[in-house]
């Protein structure tokens, strides 16, 4: 018996990076996935993957921080499995570095819109799904150790996460009375499409021990396990949760820099 057997799983973005991790965790866990994602080839490689490992996966293309599109995905996976179990708020962008000053507005209501707006959405639509089911689901949603930090060049994106802080604890404390858990997972540096630019600069391995003092950046598989707890059995009682996943980088920050100006300044061989 699998840890998610008899469960369907949706997966926003699932179809590539940390999304396509969980999805194809999950399935080799019995879930029956639904990946709700806007690039259909990249659904098509993950739907042709987690089949030839013997899983169940559909791929519904799907703007998720558009309602009428997330309803319709709701509806094509009922009609493919009947009920949602587990709903995984995976989507998000990170679309520039800017001076607060700078910030283009139609860069913070993209940031707005995606990453704040399709959490909400979702967990709308597949909350009332699961209430009206009586189904004690688990909703997931990837936030970032962004959202605990004031960065001041990438303030929109920072100000999604924290703001998806908040979402995720008000969510858990009202659908607490239905029984369905509502938790965050904040990864840090992890190697995907969307922060490669990043890690595979040539400053990052210099750098490395300031921003996660484990010395690399996270997997997504390593990721895509903390989501498996949080949705598994063993989860039961885990309701309003971050679980940061950062090789140490959130509490590194201020005593990495007093360590580097005690050795500088001579007071710590
Ligand atoms: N990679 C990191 O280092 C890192 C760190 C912290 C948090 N995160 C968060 O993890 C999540 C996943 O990040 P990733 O690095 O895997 O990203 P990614 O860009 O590699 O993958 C994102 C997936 O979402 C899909 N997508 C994007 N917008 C969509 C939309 N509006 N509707 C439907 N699908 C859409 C893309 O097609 C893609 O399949 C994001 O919320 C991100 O903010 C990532």
């Amino acid at each position: 018996m699998a840890v998610l057997d008899d469960k369907v799983a949706v997966v926003t973005g699932g179809a590539l990076g940390i999304g396509g991790a969980i999805s194809q965790k999950f399935a080799a866990e019995g879930a029956r996935v639904a990946v709700w994602d806007i690039d259909e080839e990249a659904s098509a490689n993950m739907v042709a993957k987690i089949e030839a490992a013997g899983g169940t996966c559909i791929a519904i293309r799907a703007d998720v921080a558009d309602r009428t599109e997330a309803a319709s995905a709701l509806a094509q996976t009922l009609d493919a499995f009947g009920q949602v179990d587990i709903h995984v708020n995976n989507v998000g962008i990170f679309n520039g570095f800017w001076r607060f000053l700078d910030i283009p507005e139609d860069a913070w209501n993209d940031m707005m819109r995606v990453n704040l707006g399709s959490p909400f959405i979702c967990s709308q639509l597949v909350g009332r799904h699961m209430v009206e089911k009586k189904i004690e689901g688990r909703i997931i949603n990837i936030g970032s150790v962004d959202g605990e930090i004031p960065y001041q060049d990438f303030a929109h994106y920072a100000v999604s996460k924290a703001a998806m802080r908040l979402l995720s604890q008000a969510m858990a404390l009202s659908l607490a009375e239905h029984q369905i858990t509502v938790n965050e997972i904040a990864p840090g540096f992890i190697l995907t499409e969307l922060s490669k630019f990043v890690i595979e600069a040539p400053p990052f391995q210099s750098r490395v021990k300031s921003f996660a003092p484990l010395g690399r950046a996270g997997t997504t598989e390593e990721v895509a396990d903390a989501a498996l707890y949080l949705a598994s059995p063993q989860a039961s009682y885990v309701t309003g949760a971050i679980l940061t996943i950062d090789g140490g980088s959130v509490i590194a920050g201020r005593s990495y820099i007093q360590h580097q100006y005690l050795i500088e300044d001579g007071m710590l061989p």
